[in-house]
Order: C-alpha cells, then sequence, then structure tokens
C-alpha cells in the first residue's frame, strides 16, 4: 500500500504538470462513488443510479479538485497570492490551498449570501474575505479588473488549470465502473464542472472536445482511451437562477441553493459545447424541489449533501420518472458539496423528530415507544 497523497500525483501523465512541478495538495479526489439502494427501489428504477459525493474532499467540495491544480500551478509560476469571487466553496478551498502553500488568499463574497459554514472556512484559513454588496456576477466582474493590474492569480473556473483538476472526478467515475455512464447529471452554477467534467470524460475515451479551455501547447498530456463512449451530460440549475434555459444572463439570480446563485456563467460556451457534444441536456428546479431532494437524500440513503448538489439528484429523478432517462440506465449525479456547511438550511425547514422531554427514564421510554407503536 502506498499512501495516496492527492490528485495530481494520482493522475500526474494525464494532467499538465511535469514531473518536477511540487503538487500543493490536501489529498483531495478519490471520493466515494455511491450506489443508491433505497431511492430506485422507492421510484422503480431498475438502472443503476450512482452519486460521486464530492462533499468529502478536504474543504467539503468538488473545488478542492480545481483549486489544487491552480494553486500548484500559481505557486509554480511564482504567484504569491490568488483571488477569487465566490458563493462560498470556492473561497473557502482557495482559502484552504493557499494557506497550505503559504501565499496570500483574496475572496469576494456577496454579503449575507453564503452560508455560514463556508464563511467560517474562508475566515479559519486566513484568508482576507471582502464582502461584497452585490452577488456572485458582480464580485466575478470585480476580481477580473482588479488582477488586470494587481500582482494576483485568479483561481475561479476562468483559470483553465481549476478544469484541469475537476475532470478527474470524471476520471475515478470511469475507473470505479469501467465503463462511462449513460448519463451524468450535475447542478450547473458557473459552469466550470460540467465543462470539466465533460473534458475528463472526453479524455477518457480518446476524444476531442470543443469545451477544452486549456491552451493546446500547454496539453502535453496523455489522452490515450481508457474506454468507448461518452455519457450524456445533464445540467441542472435552479429556477431563479437559470441562464441556460433563459438563453442569457439573468440579471437578479434569486435561489435557496446559494452556491449556485449566479446569473452570469463565466464558461457559457464551452458548457453549451458539452451539452450539444453529448446530446444531453439542461433544465431547472424549484428552490422547494431542491430541497425536498436533499432531505430525501438524507433520509433514504444516509447522504446528506448541500441544497446546490441536490439539483443534479432532483432532476435526474425527475427525467427517470417521466422515461427521458429511460429505464435501465447507468446514471451518475455529482453531489458537489457537504450538508453541513449549511446546517441552517435544515434548521429554517423545521427540526422534524424532535421531541422534548423531561430528564427522566419513563419519559424517554414514552417517547420511544409512541414512535415505535
Ligand atoms: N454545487 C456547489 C456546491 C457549488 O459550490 C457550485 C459552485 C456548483 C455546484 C456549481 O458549479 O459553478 O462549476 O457550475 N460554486 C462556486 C463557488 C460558484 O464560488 O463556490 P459550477
Amino acid at each position: 500500500m502506498t499512501r495516496y497523497t492527492g490528485l495530481i500525483d494520482q493522475y500526474r501523465s494525464r494532467l499538465p504538470f511535469a514531473p518536477e512541478v511540487r503538487a500543493i495538495s490536501l489529498g483531495e479526489g478519490r471520493t466515494p462513488l455511491i450506489k443508491l439502494e433505497n431511492i430506485p427501489k422507492d421510484v422503480g428504477f431498475e438502472g443503476e443510479l450512482y452519486v460521486k459525493f464530492e462533499g468529502l474532499n478536504p474543504t467539503g467540495s468538488f473545488k478542492d479538485r480545481g483549486m489544487t491544480s491552480a494553486v500548484t500551478q500559481a505557486v509554480h509560476e511564482g504567484s504569491r497570492a490568488i483571488i477569487c469571487a465566490s458563493t462560498g466553496n470556492t473561497s473557502a478551498a482557495a482559502a484552504a490551498y493557499a494557506s497550505r502553500a503559504g501565499i496570500t488568499a483574496f475572496v469576494l463574497i456577496p454579503e449575507g449570501k453564503i452560508a455560514l459554514g463556508k464563511l467560517a472556512q474562508a475566515v479559519v484559513h486566513g484568508a482576507v474575505v471582502v464582502q461584497i454588496q452585490g452577488n456572485f456576477d458582480d464580485g466575478m466582474r470585480l476580481v477580473k479588473e482588479v488582477a488586470e493590474t494587481a500582482p494576483v492569480t485568479i483561481v475561479n473556473s476562468i483559470n483553465p488549470f481549476r478544469l484541469q483538476g475537476q475532470k478527474t472526478a470524471a476520471f475515478e467515475i470511469v475507473e470505479a465502473l469501467g465503463r462511462a455512464p449513460d448519463y451524468h447529471c450535475l447542478p450547473v452554477g458557473n459552469a466550470g464542472n460540467i465543462t470539466a467534467y465533460w473534458i475528463g470524460y472526453s479524455e477518457m475515451a480518446g476524444m476531442e472536445t470543443a469545451s477544452n479551455s486549456l491552451p493546446v501547447e500547454l496539453r502535453k498530456y496523455s489522452t490515450a482511451a481508457v474506454v468507448s463512449g461518452r455519457p450524456k451530460m445533464v445540467g441542472f440549475q435552479a429556477a431563479g437562477a437559470a441562464p441556460f434555459l433563459r438563453g442569457g444572463p439573468v440579471k437578479e439570480p434569486e435561489t435557496v441553493a446559494t452556491a449556485i446563485r449566479i446569473g452570469d456563467p463565466q464558461s457559457w460556451n464551452q458548457a453549451w459545447a458539452a451539452q450539444k457534444e453529448s446530446g444531453g441536456w439542461f433544465d431547472e428546479c424549484s428552490d422547494e424541489e431542491i430541497l425536498k431532494t436533499q432531505r430525501y437524500l438524507a433520509e433514504k440513503e444516509g447522504v446528506f449533501c448541500e441544497p446546490a448538489s441536490a439539483a443534479s439528484l432532483c432532476g435526474a429523478l425527475r427525467d427517470i420518472k417521466a422515461g427521458k432517462i429511460p429505464n435501465g440506465s447507468t446514471v451518475v449525479c455529482t453531489l458537489t458539496g457537504n450538508g453541513l456547511k449549511d446546517p441552517d438550511i435544515i434548521v429554517k425547514g423545521g427540526l422534524q423528530g424532535l421531541i422534548q422531554v423531561p430528564a427522566a427514564r419513563s419519559a424517554v421510554e414514552k417517547a420511544l415507544l409512541d414512535r415505535l407503536s
């Protein structure tokens, strides 16, 4: 057994890093691909339905995959500071990987609109946290403007090294299944992740894609085919923040799934390319549906993801029920972040099952027996 040291060491031959480049890693990647058992039975689905639980990465989201590669490259190039706009998870990851590398992280977050756990992460890792009186899209615009003159490296997904790290999730899925799934469903906000998965699946199949934004001269890595075939890519947005459904930017995006409260996705063209090349589609989920699915997954399967993540399963189950995803298919849903980042949303939804009793044996016994009868 050799110790797992993170995804750059694991996949270096398939990433744009020469052997001598030192990886800045927290052991990200290798997240479980959990086969759902109770939900498929519940909905009468006879295929295979998996969740890739990215909430088990070091900072609790898939962003760690992108951040290990973006920060590794930034440090390799001699950068002393990184900057990002974020709805919370990117800033948590940027803060953690910057502290690991001994450099400074500047993070711009929309005031009052990020989950408390994510804000705590940015603070505890020592990032410079700039709360802006605007949304993510405003933050993204400001980051691009500031980086024109300030000596900082942008680590949002417009940095092509971010997507290089994130593509490894597709590698892991192909390795686990021995093939590509038929359908891959995921939540879409800034649209980097759907793009990254498509790059990853394409490289596993030895195929080209217009989604890859890494300059060709930097693609000195293997794209040898491991399997044939790629999945249909299906992206789900929150109904109040669904530019891909509206056909253009949404001015005032609004959703309880704050992680994907984005109206002007940066990877617009690459995400469309992924959808078109794969024969997939975009759809939207209401806030109510998203929160219902988050609880349903937690109650039925023991997996607690954050609201934005539940959009993938929410949409997949709807399409399964409608027959749009045929019965018998192999389906993977990415659960992008950990539910523990945002306990408020559960508390707000009501603490069902909470019983208050006096500290007496008889009272506790009665509470148990009432429940079992
Ligand atoms: N799910 C979660 C939990 C996220 O944090 C994000 C994006 C997405 C899905 C959407 O992924 O942007 O690649 O389409 N969060 C970013 C952030 C924007 O700042 O943390 P995407």
